[in-house]
């Protein structure tokens, strides 16, 4: 095939890989913006390159007229999470979408790969517009751990380079490093509450300073210079108290006196 056709059979999985993204990294956005704990810590797309899927075409005997039916992930997602608990999750998130609708599951995660490879899998269809108008295209989301990411990566390197024939001695390594990944995992996910809890403080922290301060930034247009710095310098002092508490109480206070300033200002 001409590599300008290619292109153009490839082009709508190319808009839904980016589609996908921005949608995937917007919900990571909303529940920092909230404070809240994001299960998605990263999103990653990519359309399958056509070295792939001429050798997927030969390894699974695909024709070139039914790659767009057979091949289900020339537009692929992946979404790592940083606990087992997270994928569940997403899984559910992606499930109460109404933009696109999944196809089928693999759960790799309860149903490990002989391999040792973890994942969880949901082929989605997904409707994309182009010049060309509408159509439904397959997507394939791969969701794991960043643990189970680490491995998947290093053993794909090593598939790259021994085709299908690992030799024993490294499969059985591979087993081993797969076994250890998953009591990482565990481990961590011992921790998880801690975990989470720190990061919600912080992220807390970071919203409520950069509220702060842009408040005290508008109030430089309206207030008197001598208050405004006033106001900042106890707004340091509060800061160094390192008492989200006490930051949370100045922070209002201080959206009680922008809010004078506002109604000021309009009468
Ligand atoms: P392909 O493996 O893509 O030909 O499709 P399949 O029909 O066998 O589906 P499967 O669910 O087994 O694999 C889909 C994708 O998951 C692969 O393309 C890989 O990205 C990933 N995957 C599956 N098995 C493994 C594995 O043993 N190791 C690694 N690193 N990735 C895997
Ligand atoms: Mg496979």
């Amino acid at each position: 095939m001409e590599i300008q056709l290619w292109r153009e059979l490839l082009d709508p999985y190319q808009l839904a890989v980016d589609e996908l993204t921005v949608k995937f990294e917007h919900l990571i956005t909303e529940h920092k913006k909230r404070g809240l704990y994001s299960p998605i810590e990263a999103v990653d797309g990519r359309v399958k390159s056509i070295v792939s899927i001429l050798d997927k075409m030969q390894r699974k005997d695909i024709s070139m007229n039914d790659i767009e039916e057979k091949m289900e992930d020339l537009a692929g997602i992946r979404i790592t999470c940083q606990f087992v608990e997270d994928i569940d999750r997403v899984v559910n998130l992606i499930k109460n979408r109404n933009d696109m609708s999944v196809k089928y599951e693999k759960d790799y995660v309860s149903h490990m790969k002989d391999s040792g490879y973890r994942s969880y899998h949901m082929i989605i269809v997904y409707p994309v517009n182009t010049i060309k108008g509408a159509k439904l295209i397959n997507a394939e989301i791969q969701i794991r751990t960043m643990a189970m990411d680490f491995w998947a990566t290093l053993e794909h390197s090593l598939q790259y380079k021994y085709k299908e024939n690992i030799p024993e001695h490294i499969k059985k390594k591979l087993m081993d490093a797969s076994n250890a990944i998953m009591e990482l995992d565990s481990e961590m996910s011992d921790v998880r509450d801690e975990i989470m809890d720190a990061q919600n403080s912080h992220r807390m922290k970071e919203n409520l300073v950069k509220d702060i301060l842009s408040n005290i930034q508008n109030l430089y247009k309206v207030a008197n210079q001598k208050e405004v710095t006033k106001i900042q310098d106890e707004f340091y002092k509060v800061y160094v108290l390192d008492d989200l508490t006490q930051l949370q109480h100045f922070a209002r206070q201080l959206d009680i006196i922008s809010e004078g300033y506002r109604a000021q200002s309009l009468s």
